[in-house]
């Protein structure tokens, strides 16, 4: 339980910790690679600490260097080794969706993958289904851990993504490596494209069209260095306060701005934030840029779903930003929100209901009327859930009473500091 209380403003500088996404793939992708890959900036969290964890348990060292550098000893394409346990993957979706596309072409292999409670309920039928169609040996609890996977040789698809998710392009092309010829996915609507850039980083040949992606199988993966960007999503949450905030003023550095994620600083700019986006550069492929933010008073908008992707995991915020904008706010197409750590759509609305916002689910996504005053606050549960934990202390920054958060551990998942960097910015 932490009790977040209502701030002034926010002010200063900070780094929020390396891009989750990218770190999961760059201990993924390092396992595999010939000899050695230095990681610089590692985003450690549980979430990614699951990932060293796993390729470490299949036959890939791991050398912890400094705070945030890891020196990955990578076996090789086929290299991984069945480990005697099943492969715990904790919380994070992210990781059994992309292992699993590697561990189908470690032939004759037999794999375990597992989770938590949260992991447990989330679909992995979207990963098994294309899997099979390939050619993998794939078991699941009728769509759900613990999913068995058994190596063997694979034969290349084109395989178009019922659902726009990166987790399940990544995992099919991450197969593709291994598979006899090209494989392409079709994805209806871009999602963030982390994989296809590490891949060509390391040598494979990725050809990317419009809704269109192709990876030729690699006789060897070479990665070298990879430098990760700090993490958007994890910016996000600081971004929404210093806007909220009359009188803040707040620069955030070396922040990943890959256009696949940047959908919450776009939507936000529409609905009148001050954010400007200076010092742009690239890092490890990815794009990287400064942001500094001050206050502004913010309008209603509406999310639609071709939107969606670029700021899923900020969906819970921008509800937030909609309850305190001026205006009525929508979001749709977003019923992805139902199938994440919790069933978002349900634990956003319930949590800003109970701190006096005016916000009401619908099947894909929110109706939100905006009151721009501070909410009243009082209690929010995070479900277990880091975004929803990382909300309620948004909620309690701009509220009048503040919010008691239960369950605000749950942050640990991707920002381990998180609190205590809130409260070096805010000022009471
Ligand atoms: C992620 C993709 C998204 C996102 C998740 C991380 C990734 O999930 O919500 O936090 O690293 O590929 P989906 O692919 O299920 O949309």
């Amino acid at each position: 339980m932490t009790f977040v209380a209502p701030a002034v403003s926010l002010h200063g500088a900070v780094a929020v910790p390396g891009d989750k996404s990218i770190s999961h793939r760059a201990v993924l992708i390092g396992a595999i690679c010939e000899g050695e890959t230095v990681v610089r900036g590692f985003g450690w969290s549980e979430d990614t600490a699951a990932t060293v964890r796993a390729v470490r348990a299949l036959g890939a060292e791991v050398v912890e260097e400094g705070a945030d550098v890891l020196r990955i000893r990578g076996v090789g394409l086929r290299g991984l080794r069945a480990s005697a346990e099943p492969i715990d993957c904790d919380n994070a979706g992210t990781l059994v969706r992309l292992l699993a596309g590697i561990l189908a072409g470690q032939t004759w292999q037999q794999f375990e993958l597992r989770g938590d409670e949260s992991l447990s309920t989330r679909p992995m039928s979207r990963i098994a289904e294309p899997l099979a169609q390939m050619g993998a040996g794939v078991e699941s609890a009728e769509g759900h851990l613990p999913l068995g996977i058994e190596g063997r040789p694979l034969q290349a698809i084109t395989y178009e993504l019922p659902v726009a998710s990166a987790q399940v392009k990544s995992c099919v092309l991450l197969a593709g490596l291994y598979a006899n010829g090209q494989t392409t996915v079709l994805e209806p609507v871009p999602t963030r494209d982390h994989t296809e850039r590490m891949l060509r980083a390391a040598g494979v040949r990725v050809r990317v069209a419009p809704g269109r992606i192709t990876v030729q199988p690699p006789e060897r993966l070479e990665l070298g260095e990879v430098e990760v960007p700090g993490d958007i999503s994890s910016a996000a949450p600081l971004v929404l306060a210093a806007t909220l905030l009359p009188g803040s003023d707040l620069i955030l550095s070396a922040v990943g701005v890959n256009p696949t994620r940047t959908g919450f600083l776009d939507v936000l700019e529409r609905m009148g934030a001050r954010i400007s986006i200076f010092n742009r550069r690239t890092a490890g492929g990815e794009p990287v840029a400064d942001l500094s933010v001050a206050h502004a008073e913010l309008v209603a908008t509406e999310i639609v779903p071709e939107e969606v992707p670029r700021l899923v995991d900020e969906l819970p915020l921008f509800a937030l930003a909609a309850s305190m904008a001026h205006g009525d706010s929508r979001v749709r197409g977003a019923e992805e929100l139902r199938a994440k750590e919790t069933d978002r759509i349900a634990a956003v609305a319930e949590g800003l209901k109970g701190v006096g916002a005016h916000i009401a689910a619908t099947g894909d996504g929110f109706r939100i009327r905006g009151v721009p005053t501070r909410p009243r606050g009082g209690r929010m549960a995070s479900a277990g859930d880091h975004r929803i934990a990382m909300l309620a202390a948004v909620c309690g920054l701009a509220s009048r009473d503040g919010v008691e958060i239960e369950g605000s551990e749950a942050v640990a998942i991707s920002f381990p500091g998180f609190f205590d960097v809130i409260d070096s910015l805010a000022q009471r």
